[in-house]
């Protein structure tokens, strides 16, 4: 089997760093950014379709894709019904650019790539589809390429979410949420290292050493560094340079008290000092009733409800991630 068409079970694709190369002839996408979180129902979908209803009114060009491959709803959070052209006739070749799949959504500067509607799920996109579809997303000509990622930690939601300029955590305000959303993290760090040093045994040796020990917590990346520092200089350079490209923005989805709404700065600041992470923190949205309601009407939550709770947040998340630009 060739090496493309073999199922992918890890094999390791190129990500950007921060530092950028020259600007590319082909026009690309200014800003991917990645909506994932580990766990399902967790807003993710909510989040991608009206934070790309709320950039495109502010004036942006968006394209929304649908990435969750096996459970495609965004269409429906958007209101807009089935697109009868997918995601799987571009990675099935049946047409030959992204630009193909793009539908209309009824909203002025944003279109949509429904999500795979056939046997095509996460699990068997094979290692060369995922290579052309991440580097066909980033020549995308617009001002935001929105990715709604499906659930769980599989290397192709990683990768996704890793290919992004922008990688947005959604969690709820509750323990369970934050642990997933923090396990969800370390699983795109350690694809990261993977992808930093794909050749030689670096990810696994700094994964020995994150792990816990005789019920002792794990060490974080930072203490890695110092350990590193002390035997092996140039894996130590190559774990900062991992942590230093690696800056996740987390949300808070479903807030229902003020510590909900508190929670978020908190709980990014002690990762911060914990793993050595450089996370930022994007906004909080309301639990609302308006959004199952919208759901439930098959109309966008900033068109049926503009004025709620959760459309407001929603809103300030977009300004958030705008005022990142600037
Ligand atoms: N802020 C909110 N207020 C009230 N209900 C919400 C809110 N966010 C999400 N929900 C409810 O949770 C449901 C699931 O949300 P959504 O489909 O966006 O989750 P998801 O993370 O994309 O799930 P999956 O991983 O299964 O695709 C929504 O249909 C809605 O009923
Ligand atoms: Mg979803």
């Amino acid at each position: 089997m060739a090496e493309n068409e073999a199922l992918d079970q890890g094999a390791v694709i190129e990500f950007p760093t921060r530092s950028r190369a020259a600007p590319k002839p082909k026009p690309r996408a200014r800003r991917v950014v990645a909506i994932g979180g580990g766990k399902g129902g967790i807003g993710k979908s909510l989040v991608s379709a009206n934070l790309g209803l709320a950039l495109a009114a502010r004036g942006s060009k968006v394209v929304l894709v649908d990435a969750d491959l096996g459970g495609a709803n965004l269409h429906t959070c958007l209101g807009v019904p089935q697109p009868r052209v997918t995601l799987s006739d571009f990675v099935e070749k049946r047409v030959d650019r992204l630009e193909d799949v793009l539908v209309p959504t009824g909203q002025e500067r944003l279109e949509l790539v429904s999500g795979a509607m056939d046997e095509l799920d996460a699990a068997n996109l094979k290692h060369g589809q995922k290579t052309k579809l991440l580097r066909h997303l980033k020549t995308l000509d617009v001002d935001y390429v929105l990715l709604d990622l499906g659930a769980g930690t599989s290397f192709n939601v990683l990768d996704f979410f890793l290919v992004a300029d922008l990688g947005v955590v959604v969690m709820l305000p509750e323990p369970t949420s934050i642990e997933n959303a923090y396990r969800f993290i370390k699983a795109a760090f350690f694809r990261r290292l993977q992808t930093l040093a794909p050749d030689d045994d670096f990810a696994s040796m700094v994964a020995r050493a994150l792990a816990p020990r005789d019920g002792q917590l794990a060490m974080t990346p930072l203490d890695v560094v110092v350990e590193l520092r002390k035997t092996d200089l140039e894996a130590a350079a190559r774990l900062e340079h991992a942590l230093a490209g690696f800056s996740p923005l987390v949300l808070v989805n479903q807030a229902r008290t003020r510590g909900d709404f508190d929670i978020g700065p908190t709980v990014v600041s002690a990762w911060k000092k914990f793993f050595g992470l450089e996370l930022g923190y994007l906004g909080a949205v309301a639990h609302d009733d308006a959004v199952w309601q919208a759901v439930r009407a098959r109309q966008s939550l900033m068109k049926a409800a503009p004025q709620s709770a959760a459309a407001t947040g929603l809103l300030r998340v977009a300004e958030n991630l705008i005022a990142l630009e600037r």
